[in-house]
Parts: structure tokens; C-alpha cells; sequence
């Protein structure tokens, strides 16, 4: 089995810093706000915080577009604000890992404004440029933020490469200068202190040898890029040469995010031999029920069946076991809120099946991820009209499948995005009931969700029964039993579409997890009366073989 590591034994937590906590007034929320709340991290029991991006940025992407590597956004705080931070979130126990977004860079940085200037200039070769071909584009990728993934510079008459929006040109990873450039980014930060990086889509870094077109599902306009881009062939030479040059000088954590990757390339990547990084993010049980017109690609109306969620999640499960290590999440920034979309969206049973969602999750083989309001069991926005939307992917997609290519009426996309947007996991959070939920004195970047009155912090912090401390009691579970951590995982019953039941087993010790995923009672035997101890479960009294709508148990037999 894996080594002692910490990373292993962590709760990752994840702050979203513009919708975390204002403290000066301006809407936005900032790094002395984030520092007032270190406590409240604390008290949930988490040992690291992950940073979305808070570098300067012209914020086409929320940050993901940077345009100074070295500098504080001033929106979030000053350079002295950070280390403030760092400080005191070490002083308090707390480790910080950065967003380290090199895929792509702004468009204001510095390299790509001198990269356009001219075909010989020094950086010109730290982007992807590439002449035109019968007068378009240099091949049919498309973007993944809609419309065509290359963009005409005038100046030059060359096209550069942008996976994502035209303002994020992607950098080009074949030339050894700009590898060189990124290791003293990461340097720059480990040398200040801060305890690791989330590396953003850092499996779309090596780019196929002479950019061949892309597959076109359903006669798309644009090739779907991710099919020709996910895990070039040199990718696992670039992330050995990372940890070679940097990575392993620091005692540090690395998670990569990896849509598309399957387990087997993430055991590449991530083999506890392997020399690259800690973990992945992977994609697959995030991915499910997508909309079955392929053009339509994520957009997704169907709830997702359980035995299909289940089927991915134990995937990976297995698959990792005691070769690499998993990372475990429901929610982050790019997905709807998971209460809403795995149970349901039903108040009545919203803190029930929080609860059960985390169980389900917290249980698991891997380090969990809790992004913010998770712990709260905040839900999705319910937005009815566009113009309540604010992110780019979202107002794009609405524009390209609606408006130019009609493939979908307004009213349709308006409801795939209610369930789907980004923009659902983004809304301010909600520390109390006053008004704009506590989070600022002025006027929030981000419309707050209508229902904070109901749902935010101090009540559940007034409240022993609340998702709150549920989470927390599910972290210190965590730390306090290796079963939980280094546990193997036995997949149950994988066909029951009701009741997600695992067992994990570890030194001759045994845990049974059992989660219904239904609004209704239901009848299981896994033989839970012969364990010796109810670790926790979200209902009181329970009977031992009646399962009350989203009730979960986690049982433990004793070696
Ligand atoms: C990642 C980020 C997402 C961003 C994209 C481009 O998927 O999580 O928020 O838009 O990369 O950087
Ligand atoms: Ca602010």
C-alpha cells in the first residue's frame, strides 16, 4: 500500500475567492476577507484550502486568463495581503495550495503581447501560431468555450492556437524556453511558502505532433478538441521533468485537473513510482447523462442514474487501489451544486441528502475536496433568464446553439442551463441571514442565491444537527481511522439502482457504507446487525434493516 504520506491523510477545502467574503465593501470578495474566515475553515476540520486563481487578470475567465504570475490581482489584495495570509493560515495549521493555470495565459501577459509583435520576435514562439489554410482557419478544432478554437491576428497574418476564450492563448509547450519560464512561476510561490498547486487542465498541455483535425460528432461545425489534445504523447515527459526540476525539491501536494483522462492514464501520471504528481481530477462521474444529440455535449436535461454514477465512481476506485491515489469530489467551480443535481433538488430532503452525498463521498478511497457552501448543502441558483447568467462559457453557449446554430430553442437551453452551469457553484457564499448573506456591505459582483435567508453559516453553526457539523464529524472520522484512509474498497450490489453500499477493509477491519439514494424507505441486508459500532449515520433511531429516505450509515467491525 501507498506511504505515509500527508496529502493522503488531508481534507482539501476549496475557496472561490471573489464569492468567499468581501471585506472592503467593493462586491468582491478578497484575501482579508478569506483570512476573517480561516477560523471557520478550521473549525470544519480541513487541513488544506485551495485558492481558485488570484493572480492579475483581465478576468474574461474569472481569473483563469492571467496576465502577471507574479502579482496580486488588486480586486482580491496585495502582495502583503497574501503573505498575511499564508501566515496566519499556517499559524492556524492550515495549508494553501495556488491554481496553477499554464495551459494558457492572457492575452495581456507579457509574453503573448510580445509573442503578436512579429514572427521573429523572441517570444514568438512561446504561443502556438500557425499560417492560415485555403484562407481559415489551420484545422477544425473548436473551442471549449464554443465557436473556433483559432483566432486571426491581423499583424502578423497568422492564426494563434486558444483552447479556450480568445483572450486565453494556449502556451507552447514544445519549446523548452517556456517550460523553463513555468518552473520559476512554480518556484516563485514554493519559495514564498505555499504547500502545493492544483494544476489547471494540465492534460491538455502537449499538443498532438501536426495538429491533425479533430473528430466532428453529428457533423459538429467544429472537431471536438478534447478527442486529439487530452494526454499528448508528451505529457508524461513534461510533468517528470516538473517534478525532476521542481516538484520534488518542496514537500508539497499536486493535484492535476484531467478531463477525459481514463484510470489507466492517470496511473501514469500519478503511480506512486511515477515521478509526476500526488493526484488527478478526474472527469468521469461529473460527465454522466450528457445530452444525447452529441452537439449538445454537456449540456444534460436527464437526472443521472445512480447505477451509472456508481459504475464510475468504483472505476476508479478499484482501478487505483494501491498503485495511485484518487482525488474525491462533487462539486468545485465548474459544476452545479451536488445536492441539487445527485438528489433530487428537493427541500424537503435537501439536509438529508446532503448528509448522504457526503457519506457517500467522505467514505471513499482518496482525498476529499469540500468547495465552499458544500458544507452548508447550498443548492443550485434556479436562474430563469439569461441575463442572470455572468459566465463566459455559459452566455457563449447559449448564443452558439441557440441563436446561431438554432439546435435548441431558448426555453430548452435556459433549463439545461438551470441544471448545468458554472454559474450555479459561484454565487456568493452564505454566512447568515442578513442582508447579501453577510458576504458584503455593498454590492455583490454575483446576484446571492434567493434562498440564503434559509440556508447559511450561523444557523447551521447554531444548529448540532446541521450539514455542518455532519461534515465535520465525517472528517474527523477520517482522521481518526486509517480504515478510512488506506481502506481497500468492495463494491456492493453494483446493479442496485436504490442504495450505493460499499465495504472497506483494512488490518482485519471492516467498514460498511450504505447510502439511499431514493426519497422512500426502502429494505437492505448487508448484514449490518453483526458490525460492532454505528459510526455515524443522519438519521436518529434508525432501524437496522429499513433505510428512511436518503438515510446513511457507516458501520465499523472491529478486527
Ligand atoms: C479549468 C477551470 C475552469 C476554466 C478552464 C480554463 O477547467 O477549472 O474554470 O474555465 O480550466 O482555464
Ligand atoms: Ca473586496
Amino acid at each position: 500500500m501507498a506511504s505515509n504520506n500527508w496529502w493522503q491523510h488531508a481534507v482539501v477545502y476549496q475557496v472561490y475567492p471573489r464569492s468567499y467574503q468581501d471585506s472592503n465593501g467593493d462586491g468582491i470578495g478578497d484575501l482579508n476577507g478569506l483570512r476573517s474566515r480561516l477560523a471557520y475553515i478550521k473549525k470544519l476540520g480541513a487541513d488544506v484550502i485551495w485558492l481558485n486563481p488570484i493572480y492579475e487578470s483581465p478576468d474574461k475567465d474569472n481569473g483563469y486568463d492571467i496576465s502577471n504570475y507574479r502579482k496580486i490581482n488588486p480586486m482580491y489584495g496585495t502582495m502583503q495581503d497574501f503573505d498575511e495570509l499564508l501566515d496566519e493560515a499556517h499559524n492556524k495549521g492550515l495549508k494553501i495550495l495556488m491554481d496553477l493555470v499554464v495551459n494558457h495565459t492572457s492575452d495581456q501577459a507579457e509574453w503573448f503581447k510580445e509573442s503578436r509583435k512579429s514572427t521573429d520576435n523572441k517570444f514568438r514562439d512561446y504561443y502556438i501560431w500557425r499560417d492560415p489554410k485555403n484562407n481559415r482557419e489551420p484545422n477544425n478544432w473548436g473551442s471549449y468555450f464554443s465557436g473556433p478554437a483559432w483566432k486571426y491576428d491581423e499583424k502578423t497574418k497568422q492564426y494563434y492556437l486558444h483552447l479556450f476564450e480568445e483572450g486565453q492563448p494556449d502556451l507552447n509547450w514544445e519549446n523548452p524556453a517556456v517550460r523553463e519560464s513555468v518552473w520559476d512561476i512554480m518556484r516563485f510561490w514554493l519559495d514564498k511558502g505555499v504547500d502545493g498547486f492544483r494544476m489547471d487542465v494540465i492534460n491538455l498541455i502537449s499538443k498532438p505532433a501536426g495538429l491533425p483535425d479533430a473528430p466532428t460528432p453529428d457533423n459538429a461545425v467544429y472537431g471536438d478538441v478534447q478527442a486529439v489534445v487530452a494526454d499528448g504523447h508528451r505529457l508524461n515527459e513534461f510533468l517528470k521533468e516538473m517534478n525532476k526540476k521542481v516538484l520534488s525539491k518542496y514537500d508539497i501536494m499536486t493535484v492535476g485537473e484531467m478531463p477525459g483522462s481514463t484510470p489507466e492514464d492517470v496511473i501514469n501520471y500519478t503511480g506512486f513510482d511515477s515521478h509526476e504528481l500526488n493526484m488527478v481530477f478526474q472527469f468521469e462521474h461529473v460527465s454522466l447523462s450528457p445530452n444525447p444529440n452529441k452537439r449538445l455535449g454537456k449540456w444534460n436535461d436527464q437526472p443521472v442514474k445512480l447505477v451509472e454514477l456508481k459504475h464510475a465512481l468504483s472505476r476508479w476506485q478499484k482501478a487505483l487501489d494501491g498503485k495511485a491515489w484518487n482525488s474525491l469530489y462533487w462539486n468545485n467551480h465548474d459544476q452545479p451544486r451536488a445536492v441539487s443535481r445527485f438528489a433530487a433538488d428537493d427541500p424537503k430532503y435537501r439536509v438529508t441528502a446532503a448528509k448522504m452525498l457526503a457519506t457517500t463521498l467522505h467514505m471513499l478511497q482518496g482525498t476529499p475536496y469540500v468547495y465552499e457552501g458544500e458544507e452548508l448543502g447550498m443548492t443550485n441558483a434556479h436562474y430563469k433568464q439569461l441575463s442572470q447568467y455572468e459566465d463566459v462559457e455559459a452566455i457563449n453557449a447559449y448564443k452558439e446553439l441557440v441563436e446561431e446554430e438554432k439546435l435548441v430553442d431558448g426555453k430548452t437551453m435556459l433549463r439545461y442551463l438551470a441544471n448545468m452551469s458554472r454559474d450555479n457553484a459561484r454565487t456568493p457564499m452564505q454566512w447568515d441571514a442578513s442582508a447579501n448573506a453577510g458576504f458584503t456591505n455593498g454590492e455583490p459582483w454575483f446576484a446571492l442565491n434567493s434562498n440564503y435567508p434559509e440556508i447559511n453559516a450561523k444557523d447551521e453553526l447554531a444548529d448540532p444537527d446541521s450539514v455542518f457539523y455532519y461534515y465535520q464529524k465525517l472528517i474527523s472520522l477520517r482522521h481518526q481511522n486509517d480504515i478510512v484512509v488506506y481502506g481497500n474498497y468492495e463494491e456492493l450490489d453494483p446493479e442496485d439502482n436504490e442504495v450505493f453500499a460499499y465495504r472497506r477493509n483494512y488490518k482485519g477491519q471492516t467498514l460498511l457504507v450504505i447510502n439511499n439514494f431514493t426519497n422512500q424507505n426502502i429494505e437492505r441486508d448487508y448484514g449490518q446487525e453483526t458490525y460492532d459500532k454505528l459510526l455515524l449515520g443522519n438519521y436518529e433511531n434508525s432501524n437496522t434493516k429499513i433505510f428512511k429516505p436518503y438515510e446513511s450509515r457507516i458501520y465499523l467491525k472491529k478486527a
